[in-house]
């Protein structure tokens, strides 16, 4: 297994092109299920997860072409409404089917995702959401059969879920009548799932908003070019990174309106920050005020960033709490941030961080996606050499990571482990 050395203590500077939406790619992708046709998607980051959803969609029947972050997806052919445990252990998102399969086949077959690094990740919302439509669902085995024909109905989310929301879009998109999704999360990625669905001929009420209403269309029009939006996620935490190592930095195909908690909160911290419609330039001393966060459903700060963030609040220049409402259990990377030598403690889902002067450089271990992202962060900027072990997980969310920390200025390779 490769892992990633980083020489730490250097500041970035120059531009960076930032990718397409994992998250917003990801349940886009099982959208073309929904209509036979023949789609391209443009903008998608070449990552372990978009190559394992492409796998997926081939398993079902398709045909996925993915050449210079262009994806030709051809679904006329999909036949089998099935997504093993092989697949969808790997890669929570494969759930995404479920929504597209009921629409499409009035039948799903799909594996239960397991937890994760930092804990369970259940999927009460998706089923109770799909029963309430009129779907049957068993368990048999760990695989969960859904089918019957759907209808629409009033779906009221106890708790803000991207992943139901989504499914529960694409499984009312053919139902028969009206669908109202209220406490409907309101992510980038869902709004651009939502302009998908609106360009396949979906009637979809409510963008960008925590209601959403659908009429169920029987008749929908397959087969177009769609372009994904940027990952805010993969921005923020060049971002923050930027913040922790001191230099300035411009990211380019951002979407700066989709990080405002995030920047404000880095000018709290002490940085500069211009943008224009496609752009975020920064500029950090390395000055670091501490600053509470508390992570939250968007457009509140995003847990996806709470461990880039811990990286950051280590080296602030006084104490400061994080707590994620979202994932009471993730804080994995704590530990691993503990051996730069970050002071942390964790009572229930509130860590405290005591800000301390310098990282030293030292062997880590990824655990999940983000949690690597805020390791080769610390690494960046700490005094001496770093070893990130398990960098799998990062290439399943950050594309060539090391080659655009390396366009920056930072002392950063692959090697093989
Ligand atoms: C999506 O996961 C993202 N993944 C996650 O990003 C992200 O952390 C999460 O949303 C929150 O923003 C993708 O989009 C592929 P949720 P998802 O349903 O949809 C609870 C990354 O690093 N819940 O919004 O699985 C759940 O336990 C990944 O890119 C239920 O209780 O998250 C959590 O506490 C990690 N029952 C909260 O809701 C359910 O049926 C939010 O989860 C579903 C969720």
């Amino acid at each position: 297994m490769d892992k990633i050395v980083i020489n730490g203590g250097k500041p970035l500077n120059g531009e960076v092109i930032i990718s397409g939406a994992k998250n917003a790619v990801l349940p886009i992708m099982t959208a073309c299920v929904i209509e036979p046709g023949k789609y391209t998607l443009n903008n998608v980051p070449d990552l372990r997860d978009t190559r394992t959803m492409g796998r997926l969609i081939e398993m079902i029947g398709g045909s996925v072409q993915f050449h210079n972050n262009s994806m030709q997806i051809n679904t006329i052919n999909c036949d089998k409404p099935v997504a093993p445990y092989e697949l969808v252990k790997t890669m929570r998102a494969s759930f995404y089917v479920l929504g597209p399969f009921m629409s499409r086949y009035n039948y799903a077959e799909v594996s239960l995702p397991g937890g994760c690094a930092w804990g369970p990740r259940p999927v009460d919302f998706h089923l109770k959401a799909l029963e309430a439509m009129g779907a049957t669902i068993s368990l048999e085995r760990g695989n969960l059969i859904s089918k019957g024909e759907l209808h629409g109905a009033e779906i009221d989310f106890e708790k803000v879920s991207v992943g139901a929301t989504g499914n529960t879009l694409m499984a009312a998109l053919k139902a028969n009548g009206k669908t109202i999704i209220n406490n409907a999360a309101c992510e980038p990625d869902i709004t651009d799932l939502v302009d998908f669905l609106s360009k396949l001929g979906g009637d979809i009420k409510g963008r960008d908003t925590t209601k959403l209403t659908i009429q169920g269309m029987p008749e929908l029009n397959g087969g177009f070019e769609y372009d994904i939006i940027p990952d805010r996620i993969e921005a923020g935490t060049f971002l923050i990174g930027v913040a922790l190592t001191g230099g300035e930095v411009t990211l380019r195909n951002v979407n700066p309106e989709h990080l405002g908690v995030v920047i404000s909160k880095l000018k709290e911290v002490g940085t500069d920050i211009q943008s224009d419609d496609n752009s975020i330039t920064i500029r950090s001393s390395k000055k670091i005020n501490p600053v509470d966060m508390t992570t939250a459903a968007y457009p509140g700060f995003p847990t996806d960033l709470q461990a880039q963030w811990m990286a950051l609040m280590c080296l602030a220049s006084g104490d400061s709490t994080i707590i994620d409402d979202i994932y009471h259990d993730r804080f994995t990377h704590m530990a691993e941030l503990s051996r730069f030598g970050a002071n942390l403690h964790l009572v229930d889902n509130v860590a405290s961080v005591k800000g301390i002067e310098k990282f030293y450089g030292a062997p880590v271990m990824s655990t999940d996606i983000r949690a690597s992202a805020s390791l080769i962060l610390a690494a960046l900027a700490a005094d001496g050499k770093s070893e990130i072990s398990r960098i799998y997980h990062i290439d399943r969310g950050y594309e060539n990571i090391e080659l655009k920390l390396q366009g920056l200025g930072a002392d950063i390779k692959r090697t093989k482990a």
